[in-house]
């Protein structure tokens, strides 16, 4: 291989990901471990979501991207279910007041519409903000969100907009809830499942995974540190080969 060559590889196995996408699991068995109420460990993850994106914004990260309420999450007790609501309120609440003074951007992706009137009106202010700044570290916020129904709600919006007209790849991403995210680079779930739950299926296509058994709330700076090791050491191809 020519020297260039080497230290071109050698540059890009330093690259920090761009996006890092979480599936914050492991909240519920959190809080049964210390006889809490589960609600206890979702608000203990909403704690670990602010430091660790705050984390990923000072290393220089573009995106962060975390899974809060899944599609199917409305299974849970409407105890559970108004705990999570409750927290996100929260979160947006504070986003509006800080989201200037910290520049992050928050946006929120999934299917909004069952969201009762006062959490879209909070959205609708983060957007707001967000768009005043552009080109600021971006946290995503998936609620109420699912890889399928994003896929179907995007091509029924594309198919409205565009009778008759054939989709492509580029055509379907420009209607998803990410349209202008990169695919994450790496996906990281915690709390020891290994599976994908309905996260990001379209945009996971060359994610590289990483899994942890680390419950949401005890995940820290260290965990997203290691992280990023590992990915520096990933061989991604694409679908290539290595020259
Ligand atoms: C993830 O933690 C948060 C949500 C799905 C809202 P869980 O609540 O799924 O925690 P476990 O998997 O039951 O421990
Ligand atoms: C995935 O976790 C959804 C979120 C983290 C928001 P779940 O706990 O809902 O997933 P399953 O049920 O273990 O697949
Ligand atoms: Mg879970």
């Amino acid at each position: 291989m020519a020297e260039q060559d080497k230290t071109e590889l050698a540059g890009a196995a330093q690259k920090l990901p761009r996006h890092i996408a979480i599936i914050m699991d492991g909240n519920g068995r959190w809080a049964q471990q210390r006889g809490l109420p589960r609600s206890a460990g979702h608000a203990a993850g909403a704690e670990t979501f602010r430091r660790i994106a705050t984390y990923c914004k000072e290393l220089g990260m573009d995106h962060l991207t975390v899974y809060a309420f899944s599609t199917e999450n409305w299974k849970r007790s409407a105890e559970e279910v108004g705990a999570i609501m409750g927290l996100l309120k929260k979160y947006l609440l504070e986003s509006i007041e800080k989201m200037e003074r910290d520049r992050i951007r928050l946006k929120i992706l999934g299917d909004l519409t069952p969201l009762s009137p006062e959490l879209r009106e909070l959205i609708a202010a983060t957007d707001e903000i967000a768009r005043r700044l552009p080109g600021c570290f971006q946290a995503n916020v998936c609620l109420n969100y699912g890889g399928r129904d994003e896929i179907v709600r995007g091509a029924n919006a594309f198919f409205r907009e565009h009778p008759g007209e054939e989709l492509t790849e580029e055509k379907l991403s420009a209607v998803l809830d990410t349209a202008s995210i990169p695919d994450p680079d790496l996906i990281i779930r915690t709390g020891g499942e290994y599976r994908i739950s309905n996260f990001l299926l379209w945009e996971c296509a060359y994610s590289e995974l990483l899994f942890t058994d680390v419950l949401w709330p005890d995940f820290s700076e260290k965990d997203i540190d290691s992280a990023v090791s590992d990915f520096q050491h990933r061989d991604r191809r694409f679908g290539g080969v290595k020259k």
